[in-house]
Parts: C-alpha cells; structure tokens; sequence
C-alpha cells in the first residue's frame, strides 16, 4: 500500500506500480457492492475468472494424483530446476507443436513463465520504455479495446500506445466487428514490441489471418517482436469459435495460458518463439521469481503429452462457452429494442460478450451503476483502451458481459439490462 501519508517512500516506478490499474479499480467497487448487498440475489456479469467445469476438474485431479504416486514427485516439488522450464514440459510442448503445427523448432524456443501476464511483463520492459540515448520505444497494441491488463505491464506510464480500430458494422443484424485501422496504425522505428490478444479479451473479436500476417511483417520491417496472446487459443482451451489458425514466424511469439484451461491458481504461461527473444525474458524471469511453479508444469506435462488437453478444450471447454454466448445473443436478439443502435460484438471467441451502445445518452460508468441498482453487473468498457491517446467516444458506450454466469441467470439479467438501456435511451 503507498499513500502520501506513508513514512516509506516510493521510487517513481514504485509508485507506478503499486496503482491498480485497469479493471482492477472497478473490481474494487463490484467486490464491495457484492459484499454490502450479501442478501441481494445478483446477475454478475464481471467475473474475468473462468468456471470449473467439471470434466476438466476431474482432469486436472487424475494428473495430480498420478504425478503424487510417482518416484519423480520429490524432484519435482523439492527441488529448484532451470528457469527456462520444467524440462520434460518443454520437451511436451516441443513435440506437440512439432506434430500440431508442423513447426521446426528445438528446446531453446520454448519458455515457460509463472503465468502469462508475467510474460508480457518482461517483453514490455525488455523490449518497450527508453533506451541508453533518451529515445522511447513504445509497446504497440494494434488495436483497441484489448487486454486491460496490458495498461499496467511496463513500468513507464507514457509508452503503451493503442490504435482505433476500423469497424465493420451489420445495421440491421445488430452485429459489428473491430479490424486493425492499417491506414492510421503505425508500427515504425519507435516500436520496441507489438502486444494483442486473439481471441481478444474483452471482445471475442479473432483478427484474421491476414491481418495477422500484415501486422508481423509490419513489425519485421523494424525488427520489433510481435507477441500474440493466446490465452484464449488452440490447442488450449481452445476458446475459439470460427476458424483460426495460429500464426508463427521470426518475429513471433505465440503466447499462450494454461488459466483458461482450468489451472489459474498453479501460473502456468508458455511463450513458443524466436529463441533470441526468449533468452531475454527467460533472464528477466530469472531476475524476478526464478522459474514458474514446477508442480503445475509437471501436471501440465502429462496432460499435454497424453493428448487429453487439447481433446477436453475441444470437446468440452469451447463448446460450453460457445453455449453461453449463443445464449447471449437469443437473449440479447429477443429483449433488446431493435430500433435503437446497440451493437454486439461478433462472438468469435473467449470468454466475454462485448456491447456496444451507439449514441449513449450517459457514460459507460453511469450506466454501470444503474445497472447495479437493478442487480446487474457489468464491467465498463473505458478500462479496456489502454494506451489510447486520443478521446474517443465510444470508449464510453461499450460494456464487458462475462459468459460466466447461469444460463437463466444470462437470459433473466440481460432481460433486466434491455430495459435499463431503453430507460436510458
Ligand atoms: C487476454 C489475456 N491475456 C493474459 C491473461 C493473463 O493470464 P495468466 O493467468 O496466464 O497470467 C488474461 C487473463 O485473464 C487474459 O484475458
């Protein structure tokens, strides 16, 4: 905790990051509205953290109670290892992405991180902030909104930049889609790395194929790393609900998160990538924290080499997911008028539906709180444009809706949302 009042006194990067930055100050309020109204029934749309799903429980259970009856457990818990990784968890990944993807790559490609969100940590600082002589580089999202948690990775405030995007919109489906603006997006000399998600959190938007080949050789041409945060992708969970194909390159690395694969408490990233970027963050990784939790990497070790990994986020975590956004949109089709300009975005993946209210009468935040005030609760977009210079308006129209929650719980809280926002209107 650092206030002016405190005897100990920050360093300016001290006082930077004890901020909460992002979503994290509005998940203060909700935690407190939840805690006061503790009697009050609730249609929590916040929630970033995914549900236990059985099967996958039951799955991570197996390999937990494989990994205790086996002679290596000692080894694994009581002892320090590398900080690259728990070795035969690279060796999986090696092997499974050599067979999946066709990829030609070594042992030296892989990086296991405590978490993903520590791996953007160290490529925003390792690759974004000053250098020696004064110059920035600058930490390019391509387009916003993105990841909140990407407006607190660097420890400078001022070299996150984002990009308004292009949108496509469907008048009459009710329906719109964010692409990179590429006529205003510049990735130039001043680009130390370009950071996006795909699946995107907060708005399930995929960036294409194309797009993502464009942004990359963009990148290339100013030897910038272009780190793809694939929390949401194949081979797990695999939250994705069109078709996609996982991009790689020599200036890519393909991030990705075992959090939404049911494993958020054990902190397990891995990034799979040029072997020259990974060596740079495996040494901040070293300086800050050692190595990622070798429990989890064991257990994840044997899920991804029996195949049962990828098979369950097919078979079960997308199509469970999928469901609660089909639900979404027949509740959302069904309740909201269809003379006024609300928009959703394409449902195309994770674990969010994102609502774009066009010509607000009232701010995101506002609406925020009226909602609350008939048991609903919704994220507001405005924290999901990190690194966004420029005032844009519809930074305040747009809201975060979780596919968390019960189904009924979906259909009768967003029942209540169409008719606070027609009220609004
Ligand atoms: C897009 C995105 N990237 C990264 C993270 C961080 O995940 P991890 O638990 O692997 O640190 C999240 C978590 O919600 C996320 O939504």
């Amino acid at each position: 905790m650092s206030t002016n009042l405190s005897k100990f006194r920050t360093s300016k990067i001290g006082a930077r990051m004890s901020q909460l930055t992002g979503v994290r100050a509005i998940m203060k309020d909700i935690i407190e509205t939840l805690r006061l109204g503790k009697d009050r029934k609730f249609y929590n749309f916040s929630a970033g953290n995914p549900l236990i799903i059985p099967e996958v429980e039951q799955l991570w259970r197996e390999f937990t109670a494989a990994l205790l009856a086996k002679k290596d457990f000692a080894n694994v818990v009581g002892r320090y290892g590398g900080t690259q990784g728990y070795e035969p968890l690279i060796e999986a990944v090696v092997s499974d992405f050599k067979s999946r993807f066709g990829l030609n790559i070594t042992e030296r490609n892989v990086l296991i991180t405590p978490g993903s969100q520590s791996l953007y940590f160290y490529a925003a600082n390792a690759y974004g902030g000053y250098l020696e002589d004064g110059s920035i580089r600058r930490i390019v999202l391509p387009l916003c909104p993105d990841y909140t948690g990407y407006g607190g990775v660097s420890v400078y405030s001022d070299v996150v930049k984002s990009f308004r995007p292009a949108l496509e919109i469907e008048e009459e489906q009710h329906r719109f889609k964010y692409h990179p603006n590429f006529d205003d997006l510049e990735i130039a000399e001043d680009t130390g790395c370009v950071i996006f998600s795909r699946p995107s959190n907060p708005t399930g938007n995929v960036l294409t194929d194309d797009e993502v080949r464009q942004l990359a050789a963009m990148a290339e041409q100013v030897n910038a790393p272009v780190f793809i945060d694939s929390a949401y992708g194949p081979p797990f969970p695999a939250l994705n609900f069109t078709e996609m194909t996982p991009i790689f390159g020599s200036n890519i690395i393909h991030c990705m998160s075992l959090s939404k694969a049911g494993l958020p408490g054990e902190r397990i990233g891995i990034a799979v990538g040029p072997e020259e970027v990974l060596q740079t963050l495996e040494c901040f990784e070293s300086n800050s924290c050692i190595h990622a939790s070798r429990f989890g990497q064991a257990l994840v070790t044997e899920a991804i080499n029996s195949g049962k990994l990828a098979e369950l986020s097919t078979k079960v975590i997308r199509p469970f997911y999928k469901s609660k956004m089909q639900i979404l949109e027949q509740a959302l089709d069904h309740f909201m008028p269809k003379d006024l300009p609300w928009f959703l975005h394409k449902g195309e993946g994770a674990i969010f539906a994102w609502l774009w209210l066009k010509d607000l009468p009232c701010t995101d935040v506002e609406l925020y709180h009226k909602l609350k005030e008939q048991d609903v609760i919704v994220v507001p977009g405005n924290t999901f444009f990190p690194g966004l210079a420029e005032p844009w308006s519809h930074t305040s129209q747009c809201l975060r809706i979780s596919l968390t929650a019960p189904d009924a719980d979906l259909t009768e809280g967003l029942k209540r949302l169409a008719s606070v926002v027609k009220s609004v209107y």
